[in-house]
């Protein structure tokens, strides 16, 4: 077998020869390209053929993944090897999703079951304070679930709330990231708390900023309601002894384990306020998509595989092609923030430097990524796509079918998503009137669902999720820590004291003087 530093050689020099070529002519030079480079999964379509690579590109690239151990790698994850090995965790989140009677192990101890206990538990509790069984301190129906978390606690439910919220909401759902008080002032103005539940999410409930917004919360139910207000708490956690000592009642408290990382986490517990608002059927039409997505990237070969062929896609432009960047846009409102998810579940997973034994990794890895949602940003930042100094790839994401609104809005929506693919890769080149080239060749993936139903999320999150593993097995680093964190969450702890009066500490001249400001 080819050793991957070989492979990794045999890459870059397909990249850099694939780059000479543009990438109209490679449809030119492969009838069969379109065929090859199309992969159908679990309801999506994408289509990779308007990227950079050539045949010879895309089995340099596929011999990579064979080479870097890509599917010995995705049965340790799924057998639940320790293979997060700086925390020494499994990394199971497939399990939350597996329907009933699954057997999943951690480290070889079973937890199918117990997942399956908590998702009982959830959906039994949701289902009651939907149908009013479960009621406020007065007697009340819950109208408004305040969902208190950050990063992977919050991205997530976040993301799925925006995109199958209905139109109009039995039950109404805002959430509470930032520390920044204005953030929770503006989730409670206006609610009524004989109404409202305060869902507190945070898998290790020790997070300042959530604990901070969590009191803020229960102080406003509990001046409003006195000692009846703790009735309007509930959490999600894996720190159950933290909840209890916040006042949570420990049958309004949903755990999860270490073996689900934070940003890998909607599906579990952490997912509760939107099983509540969105109701059992939905929740678990989003598990069954993602459960899918799970069994087509476990078994399907590494050429027709979704979430390998996305990943490869990006590491030939990452690394063959050095390009540093990269757009997500959705043409789906209700799919805009899906970039904001992906910031943390690329760039928190595979922002790093150090392989998994510690050295350095030597090339490239995680682009930036950003976007919103298309046509918005076609006036946005969509002219440096076209004639900008970088070639920034973008994942188009598009859904064929919409059931809201007029018709043909989606018509319009979609013609936009296809013209601009179009026009990226082709460009119009305009040599009398420079201001006026487009220079083209700037590629894309295309990722079509036929409607955004809970079950196309679901799939759509589990392919970026298992993307990115892969990416992380071919640069070879721990995929599921992020040790980047902790300077900036430890000196935040020492400023705070020291912006509340305490001794000041040994600083840099620049810092020590903006607190010196600020003590004024
Ligand atoms: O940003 C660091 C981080 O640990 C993320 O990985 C995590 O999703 C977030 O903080 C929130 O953590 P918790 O769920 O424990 O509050």
């Amino acid at each position: 077998m080819t050793q991957p530093a070989a492979a990794w050689t045999a890459l870059e020099a397909a990249a850099r020869k694939d780059g000479a070529t543009r990438i109209v002519d490679h449809f030119k030079a492969e009838p069969d390209r379109l065929e090859r480079l199309v992969v159908d999964a679990c309801g999506l379509r994408l289509d990779l053929s308007k990227q950079p690579w050539s045949r010879a590109g895309l089995a340099a690239a596929l011999a990579l993944a064979g080479a870097a151990g890509v599917e010995a790698a995705r049965e340790r994850m799924f057998s639940g090897q320790a293979i997060n090995v700086t925390e020494g965790r499994a990394v199971l989140h497939m399990a939350l999703r597996a329907p009933d009677g699954a057997a999943f192990h951690a480290e070889g101890r079973p937890v199918s079951r117990g997942v399956e206990t908590v998702r009982a538990r959830i959906y039994a509790f949701a289902e009651a304070v939907r149908s009013g069984e479960i009621r406020g301190a007065t007697g009340k129906a819950f109208r408004t679930i305040v969902h208190i978390g950050i990063g992977g606690s919050d991205l997530g439910p976040r993301l799925v709330w925006r995109a199958l919220k209905p139109l109009e909401p039995a039950i109404d759902l805002r959430f509470v990231g930032n520390v920044d008080p204005a953030d929770v002032a503006q989730a409670l103005a206006g609610l009524d708390p004989e109404t409202t539940l305060v869902v507190a999410v945070s898998k290790t409930f020790t997070t300042q900023e959530t604990m901070a917004n969590a009191f803020a919360a229960r102080t406003w139910l509990r001046e409003a309601l006195g000692p009846k207000a703790d009735g309007h708490l509930a959490a999600a956690s894996t720190n159950l002894p933290a909840c209890a000592a916040f006042g949570i009642a420990a049958d309004r408290v949903f755990g999860f384990e270490d073996w689900v990382g934070g940003r890998y986490s909607v599906m579990s517990a952490v997912g509760l306020s939107c099983a509540i608002a969105l109701g059992r059927v939905a929740f678990e039409d989003l598990l069954a998509g993602a459960a899918a997505m799970d069994d087509h990237f476990r078994a399907a070969p590494l050429a027709t595989n979704a979430p390998v062929m996305l990943a490869l896609a990006h590491v030939f432009n990452r690394n063959g092609l050095g390009r540093p960047m990269r757009v997500v846009e959705p043409y789906a409102e209700r799919l805009g923030l899906l970039a904001n998810y992906l910031q943390q579940l690329e760039m928190e997973s595979n922002g790093k430097r150090v392989t998994l034994g510690g050295e350095p990794v030597g090339r490239a890895t995680a682009a930036a990524v950003f976007g919103n949602a298309g046509t918005n940003d076609q006036h946005a930042f969509f002219q440096m796509l076209h004639q900008g100094a970088d070639i920034i790839p973008v994942d188009f994401v598009a859904v064929a079918r919409s059931a809201e609104g007029p018709p043909r809005q989606q018509t319009i929506l979609l013609a936009n998503a296809i013209a601009q693919a179009e026009a990226l890769m082709t460009g119009k080149a305009n040599a009398a009137e420079p201001h006026r080239d487009f220079p083209g060749d700037r590629p894309s993936s295309f990722i079509l669902m036929d409607q955004l139903t809970p079950h196309a999320l679901g799939a759509l999150i589990a392919l970026y999720e298992h993307k990115v593993f892969v990416e992380g097995v071919l640069w070879d680093i721990d995929s599921f820590d992020q040790w980047g964190v902790e300077l900036g969450k430890s000196l935040a702890g020492k400023v705070l004291a020291e912006l509340e009066g305490g001794e000041p500490d040994a600083h840099d001249p620049s810092t020590a003087a903006l607190i010196r400001r600020l003590r004024e």
